[in-house]
C-alpha cells in the first residue's frame, strides 16, 4: 500500500458527487465518503463509485458494542471498500470484533484504521466531559498503540502527530492525515495545517484533502498539484 492523496467527497448528494468525479478523466482518485454523503444516499453511492473504478475510504467512525460493530463491519466488507474506520475509544475488544467482522471467508479484508481523539476535542473538554486527565499527546499515543495491539492497520491523525505515531507503533502502521492545505491556500476552519510536502516529510502515508480540491476553480489541477507535492 503506497502513499496516496484521498479526496474528501463532502457533498450532500450523489448528483454533486458524480458531477465532481466526472471531471477526472485520467487518473481515478482515491475518495473518502463520509457520514453526510452515506446517510444521504445509502450504500448505493459506495457501489457506484466503486464501479467507476475509484478506491474508497468509508469514513463512518463506528463505535458500539463489539457484536454490533462486528456485524456492521461484515456489511461494509461486502461493499468492497478499501479502508474503513472506527473509534479506538470503543476499546480493544470492539476493535478485535470489528476485524473479525471485516474479514471475508477468503481471508481478505479492507484496511481498518482507528480515530484516536477527534481533533475537535481539546485538553479541556477531554478532562471536563470525558474525565480523561492524561495529556492529549499521551492519550493519542495510547489509543494508537491499543489499536495496533488489536491488529488494526493504522490511525487517522493530525499530520503533526504522524511522526510520533510511527515512532510508537512502527513504520508499517499507517497514518492517514487530514488538515492539509496548500502553502498559498485558505486554511478555513482547520487550525493545525500542513502542506502536502510537509506531510510527506513527516511521513504521512495518506493525506485526506477536501476543500483545497473540491472548492478549487480547477479541481483536477488542484488534485494533480497535491499528488505532485505529496508523492513527487
Ligand atoms: O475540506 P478539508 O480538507 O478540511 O476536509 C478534511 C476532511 O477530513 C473532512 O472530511 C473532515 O471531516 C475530515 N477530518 C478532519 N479532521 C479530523 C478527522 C477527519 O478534517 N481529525
Amino acid at each position: 500500500m503506497g502513499k496516496d492523496v484521498i479526496i474528501a467527497c463532502d457533498f450532500d448528494s450523489a448528483e454533486k458527487t458524480y458531477a465532481f468525479l466526472d471531471r477526472f478523466t485520467g487518473r481515478k482518485p482515491f475518495v473518502k465518503i463520509g457520514m453526510e454523503l452515506f446517510y444521504a444516499e445509502g450504500p448505493q453511492i459506495v457501489r457506484e463509485i466503486k464501479r467507476r473504478g475509484h478506491r474508497i475510504f468509508l469514513d463512518l467512525k463506528l463505535h458500539d458494542i463489539p457484536n454490533t460493530v462486528k456485524k456492521a463491519m461484515a456489511v461494509l466488507s461486502n461493499l468492497d471498500v478499501d479502508i474503513c474506520n472506527l473509534h479506538a475509544a470503543g476499546t480493544r475488544r470492539m476493535m478485535e470484533a470489528a476485524l473479525e467482522g471485516l474479514t471475508r471467508p477468503d481471508g481478505t479484508r479492507p484496511l481498518l484504521i482507528a480515530v484516536t481523539q477527534l481533533t475537535s476535542t481539546d485538553q479541556e473538554s477531554m478532562e471536563k466531559d470525558l474525565l480523561i486527565r492524561a495529556p492529549m499527546d499521551q492519550v493519542v499515543m495510547h489509543y494508537a498503540k491499543t489499536a495496533r495491539d488489536a491488529g488494526l492497520d493504522g490511525v487517522v491523525c493530525s499530520p503533526l502527530e504522524a511522526g510520533k505515531v510511527h515512532e510508537a507503533c512502527g513504520r508499517a502502521f499507517l497514518t492517514v492525515t487530514p488538515g492539509v492545505r496548500f502553502a498559498d491556500g485558505d486554511a478555513g476552519d482547520q487550525k493545525r495545517v500542513m502542506t502536502p510536502a510537509q506531510a510527506r516529510e513527516i511521513g504521512s502515508d495518506y493525506i485526506v484533502v477536501g476543500r483545497p480540491i473540491t472548492a478549487a476553480a480547477d479541481p483536477v489541477a488542484a488534485y494533480e498539484r497535491c499528488v505532485a507535492e505529496f508523492i513527487g
